[in-house]
């Protein structure tokens, strides 16, 4: 019974202990091979995600996402998006946790840092579809939102295509300013930036990423104009209601992938457009890839929400470098005291019996305790 805790330190010692580029690599492949399991639709359950959003005390969203592997065990992702952390707070607009529990009892057998694992999985999630959907000899990357997933977005595809130029814009000139320097750990020695607006960096993209925190109804991020035909863009940044980052000309156009339909249908870029426009999903991409390849040549997005597959997977690859190398610290987090008795487990040692405490009743009554609001 016991929950093994992996702290954002331990993630990042898991990381150093594969490299970066392997991590990455073995999210992709993994994401790849839990998106092209056959029976899939019938080993998860991935209820759409809830959440809070809220303006006070600051403008932000609370979102839990559920996902049942049936016969197996449940995962929750509990992810914040607060846009003004970075420059308000000097914190990430995304922060999260990852919890995984026994569905035999209800055991919380895991919680880990969830932050970075959420950057690494939707670089590898935009790197599956684009594998797929962008022409594979792509060697020019534009990034519209420069911020913690435009890195890995970078990372992610730098693995599968020749990338030489990446076109950057931020409406915070410091975050474009940056871009280049926050990278330098990839060691792209043969990558040149360019820092221009935004509707440059789209016309100059054989790949386009667009990853802003956008406000609701603040899109598009860019005009729809002088794109390559054959472009391929993952839209990131759509994931809430309201909130677009492409112009609905280019959606018109295109054939648009959602991650995950459910949640793309009212979150992402696919809430443009009725049903019957939308292109496969992407477990259907990945299923059938050989036949979507034809799409290379023509303008494609992929509708990247973000969901708990691909948090799962992340995870999965996580746990398992942490046994190796015996990451982590295990506490016993839950009570285990006498089933039908909850107070069994309070029992001290005659050093330190449990006490009683003050009857509530018998203070009020000798005058020693006040009843809130009494003397108001
Ligand atoms: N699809 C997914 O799986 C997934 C996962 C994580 C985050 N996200 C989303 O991706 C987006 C980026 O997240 P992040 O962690 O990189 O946040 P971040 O705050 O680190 O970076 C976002 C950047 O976008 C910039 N920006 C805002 N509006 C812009 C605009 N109109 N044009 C150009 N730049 C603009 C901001 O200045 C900021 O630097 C968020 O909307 C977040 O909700 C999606």
């Amino acid at each position: 019974m016991r929950t093994l805790i992996l702290s954002a330190e331990d993630v990042a010692a898991a990381v150093r202990h594969v490299g970066l580029n392997a991590l990455m690599d073995e999210v992709i492949a993994a994401l790849h091979a839990a998106c092209d399991d056959q029976h899939g639709n019938e080993t998860y359950d991935v209820p759409k995600r809830e959440g809070f959003s809220y303006d006070n005390p600051a403008v932000g969203l609370l979102e839990w996402m559920p996902l049942l592997k049936r016969d197996v065990e449940a995962f929750i992702k509990l992810v914040g998006y607060h846009p003004n952390n970075p420059w308000k707070r000097g914190l990430p607009t995304v922060l999260s946790s990852l919890l995984k529990f026994d569905t035999t009892n209800g055991h919380l057998r895991v919680v880990a840092d969830g932050t970075l694992a959420t950057a690494i999985r939707t670089g590898a999630a935009s790197a599956v579809a684009s594998r797929i959907l962008a022409r594979p000899d792509s060697s020019t990357l534009g990034l519209i939102g420069a911020g913690a997933q435009a890195v890995t977005q970078l990372h992610a595809l730098s693995r599968l295509f020749p990338i030489r130029e990446v076109y950057v814009c931020d409406i915070d000139e410091r975050v474009a300013q940056s871009f280049a320097r926050r990278v330098e750990t990839l060691r792209l020695d043969d990558v040149r930036f360019h820092v221009c607006a935004a509707n440059e960096v789209a016309g100059a993209a054989d790949i386009l990423c667009t990853a802003t925190s956008v406000a609701v109804g603040g899109g598009p991020v860019f005009e729809d104009g002088a794109l390559l035909p054959s472009v391929h863009i993952n839209a990131v940044g759509s994931d809430f209601p309201g909130k677009t980052e492409l112009p609905r000309s280019l959606l018109d156009r295109a054939l648009v992938c959602p991650d995950y339909l459910p949640q793309a249908a009212r979150e992402g870029e696919c809430q443009a457009l009725p049903p019957e426009q939308l292109g496969p999903d992407l477990m259907q991409l990945v299923r059938g890839c050989g036949q979507y390849a034809a799409n290379q040549t023509r303008t494609t997005v992929f509708d990247s929400t973000g969901f708990a597959l691909e948090d799962y997977v992340v995870l999965g690859v996580l746990e398992r470098i942490a046994a190796e190398i015996g990451l982590g610290l295990e506490v016993e987090m839950e009570s285990r005291s006498d089933p039908h008795d909850p107070y069994a487990g309070l029992a001290g040692s005659p050093a330190a019996p449990l006490r009683i405490g003050v009857d509530l009743k018998e203070a009020v009554a000798a005058g020693g305790l006040q009843r809130p609001g009494k003397n108001r």
